[in-house]
């Protein structure tokens, strides 16, 4: 098979505010980031639009026509040559800046045919340093002087909010490090702050654990950040 169908989902949230709620995860006005690692998406007026999707072999293609709704997902599909693997040389001579490559949270210039920099949370490219990858794990991309290689160090994690400096060392957690903060114990994991235990009226719970209290309310210790 020569074509592969890539669907692209729009999500019309019904409340009218600014912000995009992602599966809890809330998002600004004119923030970019990665959704289920195939496309690329922006909060607009409080709606989830893709950008463009990401094919399997890191492509960036752009939306196509709109095809139809269902279940308040609006699809549109696009076709792309199926590709095995990543190959620069498959870079149009005529590229511009629309046809980076991404690779494994790399992004490629598909121009001098050279690393760039590192793909963050939101999707914006940071070219060398610190960035974030989602649950607040901290990344460090460095790409070589001539950019044909690049890597990504694991930093730990970040504790801190998008206020903060992300150089900031005294807000770096060093993995497998935990602390109490509040009726929670969190701990910077291989995939960054999770709730470890909570503390609940002098009882202790695992992450992951489910509990009815004498009142009926059903409690869960969760091991989101
Ligand atoms: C993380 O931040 C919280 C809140 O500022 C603080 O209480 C806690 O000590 C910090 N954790 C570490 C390991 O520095
Ligand atoms: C964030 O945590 C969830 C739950 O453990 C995990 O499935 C996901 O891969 C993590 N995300 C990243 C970017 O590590």
């Amino acid at each position: 098979m020569k074509f592969v169908l890539i669907f692209g989902a729009i999500f019309w949230p019904r409340s009218s505010w600014q912000q995009c709620d992602d599966n809890g995860e809330m998002h600004s006005n004119g923030d970019k980031w990665i959704r289920n690692n195939h496309f690329l998406v922006t909060c607009r007026g409080g709606k989830i639009q893709t950008l463009k999707c990401v094919t399997d072999s890191g492509h960036l293609i752009d939306v196509g026509s709109k095809t139809h709704t269902e279940n308040g997902y609006e699809y549109s599909c696009n076709q792309e040559e199926q590709q095995k693997e990543i190959n620069v040389n498959s870079c149009s001579t005529f590229a511009d800046f629309s046809d980076d490559i991404f690779k494994d949270r790399f992004a490629i210039c598909c121009i001098s045919r050279r690393f760039k920099g590192c793909v963050d949370i939101n999707g914006d490219i940071i070219k060398h340093g610190y960035f974030l990858i989602g649950n607040q794990s901290l990344k460090f991309c460095k790409i070589a002087k001539n950019q044909l290689s690049a890597r990504i160090e694991p930093k730990g994690c970040f504790n801190g909010s998008i206020h903060d400096d992300i150089n900031d060392e005294k807000l770096h957690i060093k993995k497998y490090v935990t602390w109490k903060n509040g009726e929670f114990e969190w701990r910077c994991g291989d995939d960054g702050i999770h709730v470890q235990k909570c503390f609940v009226d002098g009882k202790v719970y695992w992450a992951g654990s489910s509990w009815i209290e004498n009142n009926g309310n059903v409690k869960t210790c969760s091991t989101i950040y």
